[in-house]
């Protein structure tokens, strides 16, 4: 059979279909199949041009003797998140919702390397040059030596990258508009974006620059179309914000030369963004003081401690299945914090709905959050609040034993330093010598049955007084 010379390609998730569907069979969108040309594939041409080249091998373990060379940007919060700087030749995607700050944020991170001698160009494929220059003005950088051009044609921008002095970083503004033209699909398409990232890394890789893609995502947090990008490139950052807010959050999602757990705290402000030094007083501004079903979780993300409210709800539910809602932590553990406080401290939470939020819009991953979360829902369920300068940390076991956790000096230092006077934290931690945090009183504790005593006292209380314990 004749090879057809068109394939339907899913721009949502880049499935590939022979035929035209309504629906993607691979994620289910709808209306998302658009036609390329079949030599976009990988495999698509059946007969190579040429004959391979014999090329040469070299050892693993000469190669990985230096670390990479970093541009270190001065923006302390991008700079961590990325791993202590951009790397030479490497390709990174920044991905967040239209009109999040991508570009106000690459713009800063561009004029802050060029003033310290670095070579930087940036590319916009969607503002008007005018534009991107109003935006610097505003931002106070009128002066910086950035080069810009308003381009979308990836073999025009690859020709005039290659004169002259080789650029320290490259920023394309965005993926999506750019387009090459060894593929006739329209700029957009996943053949686009593929092929056009394909080669502005080849790019990076040949000329040793470092290259900055910008991707628009969905709200549904997706890199919208291109999430074929994401495992080109050697690292993608997600821009996140929080609605209603001027927080913005930058989170590595993948790192091949960095960590994966830090976050940078940004504050969106009428001269740009302003970098968040301690993130942990903006968490917990604006928290009521003992309001029941509140507590203070000491947590840590990536090497860096942060203190963030979380918050509980236990209502009686008028519903056969009562409703779960989790916000920023996740669904399964809080079934298994529920389980455990059901099995091992007798609290029978079956008939009511529940609802758990972490403050700030910050999502919570770690195990050690159990012991807050749990203490905010037996704080909801009797009615009674827990103390405002009181922090929570400790993994719960299935067995409703509540273990010890990482980094405790760190977290209990924070609430130090944050004024909070005490701590409910896992026995063997309570049992060290403090000399981190010499102001706070560490109170362990060895079980689930012990975290509900200390909070609802001798006899526990049901909300609404009627209630069987
Ligand atoms: P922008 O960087 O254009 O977003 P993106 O590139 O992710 O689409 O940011 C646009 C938003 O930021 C816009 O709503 C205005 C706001 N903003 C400020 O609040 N202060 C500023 O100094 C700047 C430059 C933008
Ligand atoms: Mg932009």
């Amino acid at each position: 059979m004749a090879k057809p010379h068109t394939t339907f390609v899913c721009q949502a998730c880049g499935a590939v279909a022979q035929r035209w569907q309504g629906r993607c069979d691979a994620c289910g969108a709808w209306n998302a199949m658009a036609e390329e040309a079949a030599a976009a594939g990988i495999g698509a041409q059946a007969r190579p041009r040429r004959k391979g080249r014999v090329f040469g091998l070299t050892d693993l373990g000469a190669a990985g003797q230096q670390a990479p060379p970093r541009l270190v940007t001065g923006i302390a919060e991008l700079d961590r998140v990325i791993g202590g700087g951009f790397v030479a030749g490497s390709v990174l995607l920044l991905g967040g919702e239209p009109g999040i700050g991508k570009s106000t944020l690459l713009v800063q991170a561009c004029a802050s390397l060029a003033a310290r001698g670095a070579r930087v160009v940036y590319i916009s494929g969607e503002e008007a040059i005018d534009q991107v220059r109003l935006r610097a003005l505003r931002l106070g950088l009128g002066e910086v030596k950035v080069e810009l051009a308003a381009e979308s044609s990836v073999e025009d921008i690859v020709a005039t990258l290659g004169h002259g002095r080789t650029p320290a970083l490259v920023v394309i503004d965005s993926i999506q508009t750019m387009w090459t033209e060894t593929i006739e699909s329209a700029p957009g398409t996943v053949g686009q974006v593929r092929a056009a990232a394909q080669a502005l890394i080849r790019f990076a890789k040949a000329a040793g620059s470092a290259v900055i893609l910008v991707g628009h995502v969905t709200k549904d947090g997706q890199i919208a179309g291109p999430r074929v990008v994401e495992h080109m490139v050697d690292a993608v950052i997600s821009f996140e914000g929080e609605g209603g807010r001027d927080l913005r959050l930058l989170r590595a999602m993948k790192n091949r030369f960095g960590p994966t757990d830090e976050i940078g705290v940004f504050e969106m402000t009428g001269r740009g963004l302003a970098e968040v030094a301690n993130p942990s007083a903006l968490f917990l501004s604006g928290r009521e003081r003992a309001a029941p079903g509140a507590a203070v979780f000491a947590g840590m993300e990536g090497s860096r401690p942060l203190l963030v409210e979380i918050q509980a709800l236990v209502a009686q539910s008028a519903l056969g299945t009562p409703r779960r809602a989790v916000v920023g932590w996740d669904t399964a553990r809080l079934a298994t914090v529920l389980a455990v406080l059901d099995a091992h401290a007798g609290l029978r939470l079956g008939q009511y709905d529940i609802y758990l939020n972490v403050a700030g819009g910050l999502r919570v991953a770690e195990p050690a959050a159990d012991l807050a979360a749990a203490a905010a829902l037996v704080s909801s369920l009797t009615g009674r609040s827990l103390p405002a300068d009181q922090v929570y940390f400790g993994e719960i076991a299935l067995s409703g034993a509540i273990r010890p956790v990482a980094h405790e000096r760190a977290r209990l230092k924070e609430a130090a330093k944050l004024g909070f006077a005490r701590a409910l934290v896992p026995r063997a931690v309570a049992g060290k010598d403090e000399a981190g945090a010499p102001d706070l009183i560490s109170k362990g504790c060895a079980h689930i049955s012990e975290l509900v005593a200390e909070i609802a006292g001798a006899r526990p209380r049901q909300r609404g007084g009627e209630g069987t314990a």
